[in-house]
């Protein structure tokens, strides 16, 4: 069984500002710092860092061959990740005092997949193999229609959430990761427990792990429902949060490990993550993690 990522990769200019700049203000800020990110990087790096072999499809603009490296780093496979020309993408990330961002993101190169390179990407991979994707790439609903037409297992992160994401046939999907924002989003609904249900009604077969920040997070599945609370920590900077614990939990899955011990895993690596700065950079090994005690 291999585990494909197809997701972006991006330029990272984060910038340490008092508070997040309001409508027609202008601020200093404090700090500068350029990484790379880029949902789709960074969860491939969390679960490299969880353990998991995975192999990164995406493209980069030419000023993005710095991902390369880092995949090699990481131990990352860049074997289907192009180089186009043009800008890759980039996001400018405002974090402020209490470690909460804003970001704003260009596409790039991450809007630049064909249907051709799709296909050539996913001849690769067969029936049980599995794709994680996020919402940061152009083409995502031929992505999960093909995948799934293989017969690989679709993991989806449909984060940023937008309109794009209704293309989507959300049927194919065995599992959701997406936090409370995302979740309203999508269902419409407004507290965990409707936000639950409503996926329970419309995806019941679907395995559903919905985030909740310092709220700590809520697995569902069929009868099975497990909460865990969130670890408590002194926040830096929250970037990539989210993509650690889903790379933490996805590692996990694939490992069949009891949900708790998976839930547990995911919060302390997340929780590891928002003490410090930067994206990817902030992704804990999970020998870290292993010895952190909340
Ligand atoms: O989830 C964090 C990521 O979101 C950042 O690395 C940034 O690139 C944005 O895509």
């Amino acid at each position: 069984m291999k585990v494909l990522n197809f997701g972006s990769l991006n330029l990272d200019y984060t910038y340490k500002v008092p508070h997040i700049v309001r409508e027609g203000e202008t601020i200093a800020a404090k700090e500068v710092s350029y990484n790379l990110g880029g949902k789709g990087f960074n969860q491939s790096v969390a679960l490299a860092r969880a353990g998991v072999p995975v192999y990164h499809a995406g493209l980069v603009g030419e000023e993005g061959l710095d991902f390369y490296d880092a995949c090699e780093t990481y131990g990352i496979k860049t074997n289907y990740m192009k180089t186009v020309t043009g800008r890759c993408g980039h996001t400018i990330i405002q974090v402020d005092e209490a470690g909460q961002n804003s970001i704003v993101l260009f596409g790039g190169a991450n809007y630049k997949n064909s249907k051709e390179y799709v296909d050539e990407v996913l001849s690769n991979f067969e029936a049980q193999d599995v794709i994680l994707l996020q919402n940061e790439i152009n083409e995502l609903p031929y992505i999960i229609d093909q995948a799934f037409a293989k017969g690989m297992s679709i993991i989806l992160n449909p984060s940023p959430y937008n309109e794009k994401l209704d293309e989507c046939d959300m049927g194919k999907v065995a599992v959701f990761i997406l936090n409370e924002t995302e979740g309203q989003q999508m269902t419409g609904m407004t507290t965990p427990a409707t936000i639950v249900s409503a996926f329970d009604a419309n995806f019941p077969n679907a395995k559903l792990m919905l985030t909740l920040g310092k709220g700590g997070c809520i697995f569902h599945h069929g009868d099975e429902e497990l909460y865990q609370a969130a670890f408590d920590v002194q926040a830096v900077d929250t970037t990539a949060a989210g993509d650690t614990f889903t790379g933490f939990f996805i590692a996990g899955l694939l490992k069949k490990q009891p949900m708790r011990d998976i839930l547990v895993t995911a919060s302390k690596a997340a929780a590891l993550a928002v003490t410090k700065p930067g994206a990817a950079a902030s992704i804990p090994f999970m020998s870290e993690v292993e010895l952190f005690e909340g």
